[in-house]
């Protein structure tokens, strides 16, 4: 039995739990508001809202139903466009009627729901961040540019929440109709599945899942990892990181260890996917969906993270650049699940750096990725961790070039020497993404990337002359 919240209405059900719940609202409760467009997760025309209980408030996040099964909303307040209606439009639809920003209005539930996400974030209401709401979504008609101003008017308008509670201001200023308050005492009254283990089919976010087994999944059996609580949270102790593997990509976004210690993270993250996906892929599902060019992947391989499986009796732990045997295959048997992953956090005087080259720059994947991780002792190289995706058939951890620069000391010279020895390691081949010779360019280039943002003493040109 799956039981949440729709909107304004419990729901108790035993429909198969990897029903989407862009089918469940649309076929089984007729709410046809929720539009569907590509089913991937790309275009946004589906977007719903998911309150997450957490202490005594509520937690919004937005999502593409399309890729959200039915087993991850147990315990949840799921929002569809219906469940926002009050008498007159809110503000979010007021300024998408007062700046045009719909045309055939197909897009427009999407735009209405991610922003009134925004709207109940506890995010500072930037324009920006109004604008970030909406990367997820995407129009044929308008252009854009009546939609961002619509999310700036938007972001404007709450500028007088000042540190209100989100919720509250969003129903006192009718944003959300008042049964938002009463939501989280309902919540509580749900219980949590536990995990049993049992079935061979493991979901996180469903993000890739999804996009690739949508027809045949529906009625699979399943174990849904997103919301055990033993697969969540992110903590430090010392100078270790441990994070669930349940963990999403807006959760390391938004969490104050990873803000603290990787100054850069926020262009990274901007690089992944968009906002509703953010908030759904796992790190364990993008490990262990193998694909050569998953970014969290790439990311964590240069960090040298260490993974702990569980088979349900005992764990085991593996260094993630042991987890790849070859092309999608794991060193991992079918009842493992990654249970936490660990690395250790740079110090202040630690170099860390990722880079990605997709043919558009946001919500692509890679054509070529990499990341470089450095441990400096002095001027000399104590430790590096050098990671690509994209030029060979799993995601490479290069521990030639990575072993090369031990001792070594950063100068132009030193660069050119290492992109040999990484030319050396990688087989990449000709694809969608790109030719033999382009890839092998391109990871040349993102190597001198990673040297030029780490080391400010470094001579672009002479980099750039070759
Ligand atoms: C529109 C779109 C854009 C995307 N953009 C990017 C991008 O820019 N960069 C990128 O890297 N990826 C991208 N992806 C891919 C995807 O979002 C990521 O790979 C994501 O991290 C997968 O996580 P998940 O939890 O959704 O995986 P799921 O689909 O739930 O699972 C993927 C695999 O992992 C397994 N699994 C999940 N959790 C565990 C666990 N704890 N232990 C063991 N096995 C587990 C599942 O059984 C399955 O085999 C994109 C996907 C979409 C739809
Ligand atoms: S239908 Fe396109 S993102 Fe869901
Ligand atoms: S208004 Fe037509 S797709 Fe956006």
């Amino acid at each position: 039995m799956t039981q949440f919240i729709l909107n304004n209405t419990e729901i108790k059900t035993s429909l198969p739990k990897g029903l989407t719940m862009l089918d469940f609202v649309r076929y089984h409760q007729h709410l046809m508001g929720t539009k569907i467009g590509c089913r991937e997760g790309d275009c946004g025309a589906c977007t719903m809202l998911v309150g997450t209980l957490e202490g005594e408030v509520v937690k919004y996040h937005s999502v593409t139903s399309c890729l959200m099964p039915l087993g991850n909303a147990h315990g949840k307040h799921i929002v569809t466009i219906e469940g926002i209606n009050l008498e007159k439009l809110n503000i979010v639809q007021q300024a998408f009627s007062d700046n045009a920003a719909t045309q055939c209005g197909f897009c427009t539930p999407g735009f209405i729901m991610s922003l009134t996400g925004f709207c109940l974030d506890d995010k500072i209401p930037t324009n920006e961040n109004a604008i970030d709401a909406v990367n997820g979504n995407i129009c044929r008609c308008t252009g854009y540019k009546s939609i961002e101003k619509a999310a700036v008017s938007v972001s404007y308008q709450l500028q007088e929440r000042a540190h209100a509670n989100p919720i509250e201001f969003a129903v006192k200023n009718n944003i959300v109709p008042e049964y938002f308050l009463n939501i989280p005492s309902m919540l509580k009254n749900i219980q949590p599945v536990v995990y049993s283990g049992s079935e061979i089919k493991k979901v996180g976010g469903g993000t890739d899942l999804y996009v690739q087994q949508h027809d045949t999944i529906t009625h699979e059996k399943i174990d849904f990892l997103l919301n055990q609580s033993q697969l969540k949270g992110i903590q430090q102790n010392g100078n270790i990181c441990t994070m669930g593997g349940a963990t999403t990509v807006s959760e390391i976004s938004d969490s104050p260890v990873f803000n603290e210690y990787f100054k850069d993270l926020n262009k990274y993250i901007k690089l992944v996917s968009s906002t509703p996906i953010r908030n759904m892929a796992t790190v364990a599902g993008n490990f262990t969906n193998a694909s050569p060019i998953g970014d969290l992947t790439i990311l964590f391989l240069a960090l040298d993270a260490q993974l702990q499986l569980n088979d349900g009796n005992s764990t085991r732990n593996i260094p993630l650049r042991s987890f790849y045997k070859g092309y999608k295959q794991l060193n991992k048997n079918e009842k493992e699940i990654i249970e936490k992953i660990s690395f250790e956090l740079p110090s202040a005087s630690d170099l860390f750096n990722f880079e990605k080259v997709c043919k558009r720059t946001h919500l692509d994947i890679a054509s070529v990725n990499s990341a470089l991780s450095i441990k400096m002792n002095g001027a000399v190289i104590e430790k590096a961790g050098i990671s690509a995706g994209g030029v060979g058939p799993i995601p490479m951890y290069l521990s030639k070039s990575s072993e090369f620069l031990f001792e070594k000391t950063v100068s132009e010279k030193l660069i050119f020497e290492l992109i040999e020895v990484v030319q050396s390691e990688i087989s990449p081949i000709s694809d969608a993404r790109g030719t033999v010779k382009y890839k092998r360019l391109l990871l040349s280039q993102l190597i001198k990337a990673h040297f030029i943002q780490s080391f400010s003493h470094i001579d672009v040109n002479k980099l750039l002359k070759n």
